[in-house]
């Protein structure tokens, strides 16, 4: 049962998947808009042994599907893909009838950000996949690596030898993909913050004490650590949900 705690409901009860989706897709403006959907636990790790997988529960995998629903495209970071596989369909029958009611592509693809193209065009990701994925990557990239993967996917540049958010979320909209919405990893998110394009986060507290030296939600590619470290990016609490133990907050880039 999941409950909104703040801001406080008129009536207060369990939330129906409708009040869910009110409340995670108001306050978006018209043009693109960058969503992120991270797992954390109460300590701020982004993982245990190596996945979010133990982070999560039923709860925050239903939360997780519904913020699915809206996207033009999901964008993930390859070492997410290479992490936790990412191979099939990315929607359920439920989500696809949703979006197709309401016009949408019954399928979101998925985008897939690498530099180095460091993917197995036989990995289920791309043999599984029911539209098309994207690569997004930089004119930098090695040749054979592209050719093997143009074959099982669009690949796109998006910069000349780093990568650039600016452009990456312009040719994602030159291809109507301008709802997008990320499930990380904590590389892809340091990216969008040192960019400044993080509109929205949505981030699970996870009620279990990690420890260690697993990543935070947002860092930035090994090498790549600006002097100073990445500008911090203040955000505003759009709301507080709760189930059980754990906390489900949305928070908006502040204006
Ligand atoms: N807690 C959560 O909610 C959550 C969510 C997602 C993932 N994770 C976990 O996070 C871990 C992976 O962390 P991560 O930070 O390595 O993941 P990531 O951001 O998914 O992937 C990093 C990779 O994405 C590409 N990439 C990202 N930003 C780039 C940039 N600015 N320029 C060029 N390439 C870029 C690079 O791919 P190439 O190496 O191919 O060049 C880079 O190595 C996994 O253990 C995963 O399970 C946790």
């Amino acid at each position: 049962m999941i409950e909104r705690i703040f801001p406080a409901p008129a009536t207060p009860g369990p939330a129906s998947d409708e009040d869910l989706l009110a409340w995670y897709f108001q306050d978006r403006v018209e043009g693109t808009w960058v969503s992120f959907n991270f797992v954390a636990s109460v300590d701020g790790a982004a993982t245990v042994a190596g996945r979010s997988g133990s982070l999560g529960n039923a709860v925050d995998q239903h939360v997780f599907q519904l913020l699915r629903r809206h996207a033009d495209v999901i964008l993930v970071g390859a070492q997410t893909i290479r992490a936790e596989g990412y191979g099939g369909e990315l929607l359920g029958p439920e989500a696809r009838q949703w979006r197709r009611d309401r016009g949408l592509a019954a399928h979101p693809p998925l985008a897939i950000v690498s530099g180095s193209l460091n993917l197995d065009p036989g990995h289920e990701v791309f043999t599984r996949a029911p539209v098309r994925p994207l690569i997004i990557t930089t004119a930098a990239a090695p040749a054979d690596r592209r050719a093997a993967l143009s074959g099982v996917a669009e690949v796109i540049d998006a910069g000349t030898d780093a990568l650039d958010v600016t452009v990456l979320i312009d040719e994602l909209a030159r291809r109507g993909l301008t709802r997008i919405h990320s499930e990380g990893g904590p590389t892809l998110l340091g990216t969008f913050q040192a960019a400044d394009r993080v509109d929205e986060l949505c981030l699970t507290v996870s009620p279990l004490l990690a420890g260690g030296t697993a990543k935070r939600i947002a860092d930035v590619l090994p090498g790549a650590r600006p002097a100073g470290g990445l500008a911090p990016r203040p955000m505003t609490l759009a709301h507080i949900l709760k189930a059980d133990s754990m906390l489900f907050l949305r928070y908006l880039r502040a204006r």
